[in-house]
């Protein structure tokens, strides 16, 4: 049964940028996002307040928040890791943040340099003052289907930190499949399991697609009740300290997809993908998406 409707969160200019050897400036990523809005992308994930040692290609994620045009781009969420980013997110006028655990032990600690409990006590005040300040915070799992460094995961460790952040507060909980491992059956199987504990209007999915397995993943997950997907433009993305994983699935494809099962997700296909090819030449590099590639002859 599908939906009549779905909501897309792109993730181009924070999951997009921030494994690419080509670093944006300030005025590239504001003009990046402001023509994601104008292709009707409602919430942009703009940046991240990490440690610009561990991320330099967010650096500038201050900046960019402060300067985008509030009143053109309706949700800007950006990550954050500590209460130190909570801060400086907060500083920089947004309303919106994202905290990122992990369901695999070793990618926690490579990826936050703690493990998963410390992450949940560590969120738990992060949320806490986020909820209080009136902002609204979205929670990721990462590594859901597997991990470079531990293989597969088990359905129980996300369904843990799931079932954990939504308790704590999250509005939705983002699925993220890092690695890009999943197949459908198991990506359904594993919504499943995690919608026991999280209603499944509250879960989004996050899938890569390093083995060509995102868009069928995505078919699966929608089939199942999910109504929002993240997606980055052109395909671009990955994580520094996911090894092995290629870019998220182009917002491009499954706008492409969404328009042939005649669900709603108010995004200019065309828009989209001569963004997908600009942004690709400003990284030195063609967009992967096969949508992008097809449809540029036609722009
Ligand atoms: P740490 O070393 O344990 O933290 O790192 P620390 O508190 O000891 O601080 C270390 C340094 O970072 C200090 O600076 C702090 O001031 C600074 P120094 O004294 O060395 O000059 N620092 C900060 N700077 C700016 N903003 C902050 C901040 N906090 C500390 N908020 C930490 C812990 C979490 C900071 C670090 O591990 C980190 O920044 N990790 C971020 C990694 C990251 O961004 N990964 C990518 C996003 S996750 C992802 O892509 C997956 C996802 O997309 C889903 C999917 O695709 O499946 C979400
Ligand atoms: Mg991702």
């Amino acid at each position: 049964m599908y939906p009549n409707q779905v909501t897309i969160v792109e993730v181009g200019p924070r999951d997009g940028l921030q494994n690419e050897p080509t670093l944006l400036t300030v005025a590239q990523k504001i003009e990046l996002i402001t023509d994601l809005a104008n292709a009707g992308l409602k919430v942009i994930e703009a940046g991240s307040f990490v440690s610009p040692k561990w991320v330099p290609q967010m650096a500038n994620s201050a900046e960019v928040l402060q300067a985008l045009d509030k009143t053109q781009i309706q949700r800007f969420p950006a990550l954050v890791p500590n209460l130190r980013g909570l801060q400086e997110a907060i500083e920089a006028g947004c309303q919106d943040i994202a905290v990122f655990a992990a369901a695999s032990e070793t990618f926690s600690q490579k990826n936050i340099n703690c493990s998963i409990a410390e992450s949940l006590e560590r969120y738990e005040s992060v949320i806490k003052e986020a909820l209080a300040a009136k902002l609204r915070v979205r929670g990721y799992v990462s590594c859901v289907l597997g991990c470079p460094f531990e293989g597969e995961i088990a359905f129980s460790s996300a369904t843990h930190v799931a079932d954990a952040l939504y308790k704590m507060g999250c509005y939705e909980i983002s699925l993220g499949d890092t690695i890009g491992v999943g197949t459908p059956e198991k990506a359904r199987q594993m919504v499943s399991a995690v919608a026991e504990r999280v209603p499944i209007e509250h879960l989004a999915v996050h899938f890569h697609d390093t083995y060509g397995q995102a868009l069928a993943n995505i078919y699966a997950c929608i089939a199942l009740g999910v109504r929002t997907i993240d997606s980055s433009v052109g395909g671009l993305g990955g994580c520094p300290y996911a090894p092995g994983a290629s870019g998220n699935v182009a917002t491009e494809e499954i706008v492409y997809m969404l328009n042939g099962l005649n669900i709603e997700h108010g995004v200019d296909l065309n828009a989209l993908v001569r963004i997908s090819h600009k942004v690709a030449a400003l990284l030195n590099r063609t967009p992967r998406s096969k949508v992008a590639q097809a449809l540029n002859k036609d722009l």
